[in-house]
């Protein structure tokens, strides 16, 4: 192709709006490349995670095919039951896990206040006697846009982890405060700390999980705040403890 310099005014605006025009279809072919990229990503890391939930759900599976069996063979007993209802609780419970990370990002967002999405996961976590809990939340936090259900879920799935990570009791200190156009949440324990080698796995969908965990609680919560605009993050000291911090936009930052 061969430009000439524009030397009127009438050209100039001309080679303006055609450099406008490659530019806005540059950016749209940028934008739906991005898009596959990150489709063909999501799709490879829902293969990975669909496999980890098939190999996860074959235990209870296979403890309800057993425990029939043995039912068909004995009628009448029923000492199977609780072992069936117990392998059903977990089946449940672990594609409930899998929904949440699945449709974490699937949010409808609502007028609402931080403090008192605290408050609600604060109820749904059972606190046990041996911990301490220390609340210190800014009343003057301005309201944002969240998902209340969602964002209530995700405070209680940082703070039974916290929890979990105090078998022996300990200190939990639950704080919220405003950063420029950020409203800032930190749920601080004093358990027994993430190991280093652990710690790029904890937001990754059955990455690491505890003794009766599933490993999908971070995952399925990372993915809820960032669809808010959100950022999840934490720090550490083995033996000593683990903070989470959760920070929101606020409407200060329409
Ligand atoms: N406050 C914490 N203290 C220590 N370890 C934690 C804490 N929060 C998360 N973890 C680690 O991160 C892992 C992933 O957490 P999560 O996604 O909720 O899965 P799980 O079902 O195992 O609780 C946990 O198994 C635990 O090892
Ligand atoms: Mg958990």
């Amino acid at each position: 192709m061969c430009e000439r310099t524009p030397d009127t005014v009438e050209e100039l605006r001309k080679a303006l709006v055609a450099s406008e025009e490659r530019y806005m279809a540059l950016l749209a072919d940028v934008d739906r490349r991005a898009r596959e990229l990150a489709e063909r990503e999501f799709r490879g890391e829902m293969t990975r995670v669909s496999s980890e939930l098939a190999h996860d759900l074959r235990g209870p599976l296979q403890t309800i095919t057993n425990s029939i069996y043995l039912m068909e063979r004995k009628p009448g007993d029923t000492t199977y039951v609780p072992k069936i209802n117990e392998a059903l609780r977990h089946a449940t419970a672990l594609l409930d896990g899998f929904r949440d990370y699945y449709r974490g990002h699937e949010i409808t967002p609502m007028p609402g206040n931080v403090n008192r999405l605290i408050e609600k996961a604060l109820e749904d976590v059972p606190v046990s006697g041996g911990v301490s809990v220390v609340k210190r939340l800014d009343s003057s936090i301005p309201d944002g846009a969240f998902d209340p259900s969602k964002m209530r879920r995700v405070f209680a799935v940082i703070i039974g982890n916290a929890v979990e990570a105090m078998p022996g009791g300990g200190s939990l200190a639950v704080s919220t405060h405003v950063e420029g156009d950020r409203v800032v949440v930190e749920i601080a324990d004093t358990g027994s700390g993430i190991p280093v080698e652990m710690r790029d796995k904890v937001f990754v969908p059955f990455g690491s999980k505890k003794r009766g965990g599933f490993g999908l609680g971070l995952a399925a919560s990372k993915r809820v705040v960032e669809a808010h605009g959100g950022g999840i993050s934490f720090d550490s000291e083995v033996g000593r403890g683990t903070t989470f911090r959760v920070s929101l936009p606020s409407n200060r930052s329409k």
